[in-house]
């Protein structure tokens, strides 16, 4: 999964292709780099970050009004320079930038192989390039984007791509399959990127390439037709994007910003659909999907990582107070696995991004099942929020660093709404409780600030632990999942091998591993479960276990028990999760920190996971 870039038009092309590959960097960090029309056709790429390209490019020439990019996250060969994107064919004639996996590659390297072509990485991309340039070299007649729809009638796998033709330097040819795609079409000049960010500055119009469409981008026209040369018909779409903002101000890193940034989003992801006297919640998005969701015999959340978790949470609000039966499923899971959907079922699709290949497969398969899908989305405009019948977008703002956490509170709180306003309008709920809970989120925002006044206790706590191989998270109902969530950050970021757990299912056998060594963050605020966690708690201290509670503010008991306390405000216990969350996620921040981690972009992930 890798991020794409293109420009042709009047303007010069490097810095379009390098602000928009900064864009697209959570899609993949691990290389970079532009080919671009100057006379030649030149092509310059580097192992690292998009601001190690551009060290390497200073003061090389860049000039020209055509170029393609890219920023990789490997699928096939290290990351290197010579795996760098883009890919030469091997006489030079095409230098083609991809997103995606090509699953056939290793049989089409062989076939090229036998007609004398020579390879130079290990990617499926060069053979791609290959591919298109010998189809491109049979004959004399051939045009360039004749030769990609040929190329790609023998590709097996998913594609997104932009491809140069040395011989043809007035154009850029793309095609899509699978991997997203956008055309920014602009005066006599167009754009190319995965999504619509890098484009959003330029142009408001956009055409969003459909699978198997070919565009052949030209600086008086383009034309667009499928990978079977047949007329496809044109759908422009006007985006209203506003351009996020990559400045992490005063913090040194994203994730830290975006921590202390979460009492706004809640309150923006909740803003305009709490009504003042708490007497309801619109959700303007679900206007008219809204009686089928009354009408669902059941509901199936389906998300990845964060998003997942977040799932998890949905479900415990859903099934008590809206008494709906819910099922969370992992999308990477439900899209093999053959699962059981009826018409009658409601299918939630939640991602940060909207871009997630395994969640989008979800979203297609339950779709031609004939259920309701809906999306819970952060990204406006992408492909989840496009695909889905209706939606609700969480209103956090642009997420850089790559572990989740501003879009997993606000996931939380769109589940939240949507969980309370079922359970009105189906009447599971008594509406003093409802109301009390409607007002109890709207204090959320101010607790959490409370909260983040704790982040120099949390960094001492971390000084503590931060050489542990190992930890444990435990908690129970509505904090269970923020246990789960807690050990993915920290593992994601810190490279610490971390559990999160049920905290009941700790005795049959995560207590196996509880010694000296191990700390264990326990979430115990004062809830209905308070008493059963302390027994818990008691259970690890036996052991010789080092436990971090994450407890209600003047909880004296377990100041005692536990080795370190970090406090929260009290709450409902139901919308304890946008509380607890915060102490773990900081925890995670400064242990990566005192590892000596990059936070903000860790090893081998991507914001993004495009590529299943
Ligand atoms: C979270 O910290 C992770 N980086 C990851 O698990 C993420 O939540 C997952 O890949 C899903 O992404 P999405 O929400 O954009 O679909």
């Amino acid at each position: 999964m890798c991020g794409i870039v293109g420009y042709i038009g009047n303007r010069e092309a490097y810095p379009i292709l390098i602000n928009g590959l900064k864009r697209l960097e959570y899609r993949g960090y691990d290389s970079a780099g532009v080919a671009l029309f100057n006379g030649s056709l030149e092509n310059f790429k580097k192992k690292g970050k998009v601001s190690d390209l551009e060290a390497f490019v200073a003061g090389k020439n860049h000039g020209g009004n055509i170029g393609i990019g890219h920023t990789r996250w490997a699928t096939h060969g290290e990351p290197s320079d010579g795996n760098a994107h883009p890919h030469t064919s091997m006489n030079g004639v095409f230098s083609v930038v991809h997103n995606g996996i090509i699953e056939n590659y290793a049989r089409l390297k062989n076939d090229l192989s036998k007609h004398g072509y020579r390879f130079y990485s290990e990617t499926d991309t060069e053979v791609l390039a290959n591919l298109i340039e010998y189809f491109y070299l049979q004959n004399e007649e051939m045009t360039s984007e004749a030769a990609v729809q040929l190329a790609l009638s023998k590709v097996v796998g998913a594609y997104g791509i932009a491809v140069l033709c040395k011989r043809e330097n007035d154009k850029i040819v793309v095609a899509r399959k699978g991997s997203p795609l956008v055309v920014g079409l602009g005066n006599n000049e167009y754009f190319i990127a995965s999504d619509a960010s890098p484009i959003a500055g330029y142009t408001s119009q956009v055409i969003y390439l459909n699978d198997e469409d070919i565009a052949i981008l030209q600086h008086d026209g383009f034309t667009l037709k499928n990978v079977q040369n047949n007329p496809v018909s044109l759908k422009i779409s006007n985006i209203d994007l506003e351009i996020g903002n990559l400045d992490k101000g005063d913090f040194d890193y994203f994730m830290l910003k975006e921590i202390y940034e979460q009492p706004l989003t809640i309150e923006e992801t909740f803003r305009g659909r709490l009504q003042n006297d708490y007497s309801e919640i619109v959700l303007g998005g679900l206007l008219d999907i809204f009686p089928k969701l009354e009408a669902a015999e059941r509901i199936i959340i389906i998300g990845c990582g964060t998003s997942w978790h977040a799932g998890l949470i949905g479900e415990y609000l859903i099934e008590e107070y809206a008494q709906v039966p819910v099922e969370v499923e992992y999308a990477s899971e439900f899209r093999y696995r053959k699962p059981i959907i009826r018409s009658k079922d409601v299918v939630i699709l939640i991602s940060q991004s909207g871009e997630t290949a395994d969640t989008l497969a979800a979203l297609h398969l339950a779709k031609s099942k004939g259920a309701t899908v809906l999306g819970i989305c952060n990204v406006v405009g992408s492909s989840l929020a496009r695909e889905t019948d209706a939606g609700v977008y969480t209103h956090a703002g642009v997420e850089i660093g790559v572990a989740s956490t501003k879009a997993f509170t606000a996931q939380v709180t769109v589940l939240t709404m949507i969980a309370l306003k079922l359970a009105k309008q189906k009447g599971t709920i008594d509406l003093k409780e409802y109301e009390t809970l409607v007002k109890e989120l709207s204090e959320i925002p101010e607790k959490g600030r409370l909260i983040l006044e704790s982040n120099e206790k949390i960094k001492q706590i971390a000084e503590k632990y931060y050489e542990a191989t190992n930890a444990l998270y435990l908690g129970r109902g509505y904090l269970f999942p923020v246990a789960l969530e807690g050990a993915l950050k920290l593992k994601e970021i810190s490279y610490v091998h971390a559990e999160g757990y049920a905290a009941g299912e700790m005795k049959h056998g995560p207590i196996a591993l509880v010694d000296d060594n191990l700390p264990v963050v326990v979430v115990a605020p004062q809830d209905a479960y308070y008493e059963k966690v302390v027994s818990n708690i008691q259970e690890v201290k036996a052991r010789k276990g080092n436990v971090i509670a994450i407890v209600t503010e003047g909880d004296t008991g377990l100041k005692e028990l536990a080795n370190d306390v970090i406090e929260i405000p009290k709450s409902h216990p139901a919308l304890a999760p946008l509380l607890a969350v915060i102490p773990l996620q900081l925890l995670a921040y400064h242990i990566a920190l005192l590892k000596g981690c990059n936070v903000d972009q860790p090893r081998n992930l991507a914001k993004s996971v495009t590529v299943e």
